[in-house]
């Protein structure tokens, strides 16, 4: 897989979207081969009822369209979030819309929800169904609104309606900073209504039973409402939390000349403000909450950073584009030896450790 070592300088050569086309296409050729990586026992772990084999994740907007999970879990991620899927196809923001802060291991990106929609999303999940050559692996499906809908709820319940059958959690994208709108959907008010109209969704589809739905916040809010949303998620009307998404900041110390494009910003940046957010927001649930932690992830360190603050799987994307896929299996070998010297004889010990004794 460390072929990326010599590819990835030269993907860095195109526009980072060119790049980002290429890799998929090429996945999706199958002109990457397969990690032979393998997952320590140790890693495993049981969340929604739904086992991991490893806790670390692709987070959303790698593969938008659901067009390489068996690429992405056959790089060894223990689960793949697809999305944000919108009901309707749409194009997105203007070109140029994405950013690689090199000097920062950073990225920036207003892509704005480009999507080929809920139908084809689903029309290529039955086709990998029906396949039978699916690798094992959970899959999370991350639901966004179309940015001219006059109703975002029955937006995303029709995403859910749709994308169900294929999950096995549900990610509702109130999170994005690039549609309007979009992020003023994490008011308590609105999410209240939001997720039960996603969870009514969910059960005409599947049952009850059905996926669990699983929030994704911004790293930005501040501490009155993460206090709202940590009520929420305590009251049962949703299942997990993913912090976060990006972020509308620009922490002190970027270098890059392209910090101050309009956008989102990820990567290694964000690993600070993320974690914090996390630890917070494992406290405001008392730990009885699953949380996903994303942000600024690109070693064995950061993701234990992760766990330890509460999160009880990881995600990343950005250093994907530094490291390449080989990243995963790095993070998934050093990871047991952390989890060891620091006292932990199995993952699940580690989540929420920073905030015991
Ligand atoms: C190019 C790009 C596109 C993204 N698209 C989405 C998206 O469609 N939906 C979403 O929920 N998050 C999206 N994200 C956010 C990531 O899922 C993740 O939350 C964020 O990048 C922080 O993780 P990282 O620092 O490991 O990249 C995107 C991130 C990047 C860099």
């Amino acid at each position: 897989m460390d072929t990326y070592r010599a590819i990835g300088p030269l993907l860095r050569l195109f526009p980072a979207e060119t790049a980002h086309g290429l890799a998929l296409g090429a996945l999706r050729l199958g002109l990457v081969p397969p990690a032979p990586t393998r997952n320590d026992p140790v890693l495993a772990c049981r969340v929604w009822g739904r086992d991991f084999a490893n806790p670390i994740g692709l987070a959303a907007g790698f593969d938008k369209d659901a067009r390489v999970i068996d690429a992405m879990l056959g790089a060894g991620f223990g689960f793949v979030e697809v999305g944000t899927i919108t009901p309707r196809p749409q194009a997105g923001n203007p070109r140029p819309r994405l950013f690689r802060l090199s000097e920062d291991e950073a990225v920036i990106n207003r892509l704005g929800f480009n999507s080929a929609g809920m139908a084809a999303a689903a029309a290529g999940l039955e086709r990998r169904r029906k396949s039978g050559r699916q690798l094992a692996g959970p899959i999370g499906i991350n639901l966004g609104m179309n940015k001219d809908t006059v109703d975002a709820g029955a937006d995303y319940a029709a995403a859910a309606e749709v994308l169900a059958p294929f999950a096995d959690y549900l990610a509702i994208n109130v999170s994005s900073p690039n549609t309007p709108g979009l992020r003023a959907l994490q008011n308590r008010a609105q999410l209240e209504g939001l997720v039960a109209r996603v969870g009514a969704a969910r059960t005409r589809a599947v049952g009850a039973e059905g996926p669990p739905l699983v929030l994704k916040i911004a790293p930005d809010l501040n501490d009155e409402d993460l206090a709202e949303i940590a009520e929420l998620a305590l009251s049962g009307a949703i299942d997990g939390l993913i912090i976060g998404n990006t972020t509308i900041a620009r922490p002190a110390g970027l270098r890059s000349r392209r910090k101050s494009e309009a956008g989102g910003l990820s990567g290694r940046p964000l690993l600070a403000l993320s974690t914090e957010v996390l630890g917070k927001m494992y406290r405001l649930t008392k730990g009885e909450v699953p949380l996903i932690g994303v942000g600024g992830i690109s070693s064995a360190e950061d993701a234990l950073a992760k766990i330890r603050a509460g999160a009880s799987l990881v995600a990343l994307y950005s250093a994907l584009i530094y490291q390449g896929p080989g990243l995963v299996s790095r993070i998934k070998a050093e990871l047991p030896e952390l989890l060891g010297a620091q006292g932990f004889s199995r993952l699940g010990d580690a989540v929420g450790a920073d905030h015991r004794g």
